[in-house]
């Protein structure tokens, strides 16, 4: 099945290192990061989950949930858990699914046949509280993620979905950010936009970031 944004997230229920889990009843109200990795006790797989537990108060700031995935059975991901939490200096905080029947991975189209028949890709989602997938990202196997991205699109989606702006390439917390063409009312841009903004065009205009 291929997923788009704006789809819901399909629900689920799967074995994980931290027990079966219902999807969308382990989501709750949260925020989610759904993410697949090729297999375990593989180096950059190794890292990126290390990084993933050190970032644990990164997400619970932003109200996020993240669960990993790989096609590998629950004894094993238990084992590398061991060698995460030892190499990364680290302890693993969030549920790794265990796929072996590739439920779903096949549900959220992990597996790409052409880059490998049976393993997961580096698949990405981010899941908000109505169940809605709002970003979908796909690494080769080869190349780790850039889990600060990831936090930078997070930080972007909450932005966006709370005040009437989109952010400009490379945004960051705290730059400038554009406000979305369909907000013309100039009372109403007064009122949300207390700070005043720049009119670079009619179609791009810039205010300080709403807090
Ligand atoms: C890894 O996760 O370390 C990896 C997986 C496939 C190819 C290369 C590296």
């Amino acid at each position: 099945m291929s997923l788009h944004l704006g789809d819901i997230a399909p629900d689920f229920q799967q074995d994980s290192s931290a027990g079966p889990i219902q999807f969308h009843e382990w989501l709750g109200d949260s925020w989610g990061v759904l993410f697949s990795h090729p297999a375990d006790f593989t180096p950059v797989c190794t890292t990126e989950l290390g990084l993933t537990a050190k970032l644990k108060n990164e997400f619970a700031k932003r109200n996020v949930k993240v669960i990993a995935l790989s096609v590998d059975p629950v004894e094993s991901h238990r084992k590398w858990i061991g060698d995460i939490n030892e190499t990364q200096d680290t302890q693993v905080n969030f549920p790794i699914i265990a796929d072996a029947d590739r439920k779903v991975s096949q549900l959220y189209d992990m597996i790409h046949p052409e880059a490998n028949a049976t393993l997961t890709v580096r698949s990405l989602f981010v899941i908000d509280p109505k169940k809605k997938v709002r970003l979908i990202i796909t690494y080769p196997a080869s190349t780790g993620r850039n889990f600060d991205e990831i936090l930078r699109v997070i930080d972007s989606l909450q932005l966006t979905d709370k005040h009437s702006v989109a952010t400009p390439g490379n945004w960051k917390q705290g730059d400038d950010v554009v406000i979305v063409p369909s907000l013309q009312d100039p009372e109403e841009i007064k009122r949300r936009f207390p700070a005043g903004y720049t009119a670079v065009k009619p179609y791009l205009r810039m205010t300080p970031q709403p807090r």
